[in-house]
């Protein structure tokens, strides 16, 4: 795996003065007078995610010929809201690092996080109710109950070395496909109606986003901090089976099904990932979870048939790629 550095930024070159806007618009809403919340807002700030979800509203908007002057809010609204599930769920992973700054929970506790968490939430709902159509506010609430859903059920799950990779792949894609399809239907048919248009960039983004989160099992398995800019080896530090292991514990005879259930919970591991690695054929899960995650991938590509051709649609194939090779 060898990204190109500057492939995500070719991806986003159509849309960088949105993308600007989008930026401006978050900063004005999250000025805040309280002294210990711009303290908060600085740290977050001090280093940008990459800002794909934002993106794709205006890529698909642009894709679509539907851009509107309040593409750029309704990106704000979802990087917001990305950044509020960020929050949240470095306080349930009890992660240390992020974009390569220490969690909120990390640098100041969990119970704040939890509420800077809720801050942006409601300034991000708070900001969606002041658009011209009612659709992005509900698009949006109804992806982060899902999102929710997600969350919780993976918690549920724990453990669970034989879930099917039907219910893993439900759960990452509540998780974290929800928000992909609502940020590229939003694009594509915001203020309202052009349901087949919507419907259709709302799949794109569904199998970008499941494999998106996929590839992201894989890097908590195989990347440093370094590269990733963020805590690795959480999801078994946390009990969480993503398919890799899932893939790998299938395969196994008793005796390395065992190993790989000590990996994940015998006390005292410093290292848990490298312990699973010893345990079982890791490798090979990640090669068929990479697969999986091609798989969804070109699915997602071909979707963007019925669009006209353009840069915007050429970005969007482009994005594709970049999930796939990313180790960030
Ligand atoms: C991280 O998303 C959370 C997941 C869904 C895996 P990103 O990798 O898009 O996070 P940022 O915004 O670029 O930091
Ligand atoms: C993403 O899952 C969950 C969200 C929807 C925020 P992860 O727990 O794998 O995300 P990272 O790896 O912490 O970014
Ligand atoms: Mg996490
Ligand atoms: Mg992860």
């Amino acid at each position: 795996m060898n990204p190109d550095p500057q492939q995500l930024l070719r991806v986003i070159a159509p849309v960088q003065d949105g993308l600007e806007r989008m930026r401006n618009v978050i900063a004005l809403q999250l000025a805040d007078a309280s002294p210990a919340v711009r303290d908060m807002v600085e740290h977050v700030g001090r280093f940008q995610g990459k800002q794909m979800r934002g993106a794709l509203v205006l890529l698909c908007g642009d894709a679509s010929s539907n851009s509107t002057d309040e593409h750029a809010s309704i990106a704000a609204v979802v990087e917001m809201i990305h950044l509020a599930t960020l929050v949240h769920d470095d306080v349930l992973d009890g992660a240390k690092v992020r974009r390569r700054v220490a969690c909120v929970n990390e640098r100041w506790d969990n119970q704040v996080a939890v509420l800077f968490g809720d801050y942006l939430y409601a300034r991000a709902f708070a900001l969606s109710t002041d658009l011209s159509s009612r659709l992005c506010s509900r698009v949006l609430a109804e992806a982060t109950r899902r999102i929710c859903i997600g969350e919780i059920e993976q918690a549920a799950s724990r453990y669970d070395f034989e879930m099917r990779q039907e219910r893993y792949e439900w759960i990452a894609g509540a998780k974290t496909a929800t928000l992909y399809a609502a940020a590229c239907e939003l694009g594509a048919r915001y203020p309202g109606g052009h349901e087949s248009m919507g419907a259709n960039m709302r799949q794109f983004g569904y199998e970008l986003g499941l494999a998106f989160q996929i590839i992201d099992d894989c890097i908590d398995l195989t990347a440093s901090a370094e590269q990733a800019g963020k805590s690795v080896g959480t999801d078994v530090a946390d009990g969480k089976v993503t398919l890799p292991v899932l893939w790998a514990y299938a395969r196994a005879d008793e005796a390395r099904r065992a190993a790989i259930r000590d990996a994940y919970t015998l006390e005292g591991i410093e290292d848990r990932v490298a312990r699973l690695r010893a345990a079982c054929d890791l490798a090979g899960g990640v090669e068929y979870a990479r697969a999986r995650a091609r798989e969804l991938l070109n699915s997602a590509v071909a979707r963007l048939a019925t669009l006209p051709a353009g840069p915007s649609r050429a970005s969007l194939e482009d994005m594709a790629g970049f999930v796939l090779e990313r180790n960030h």
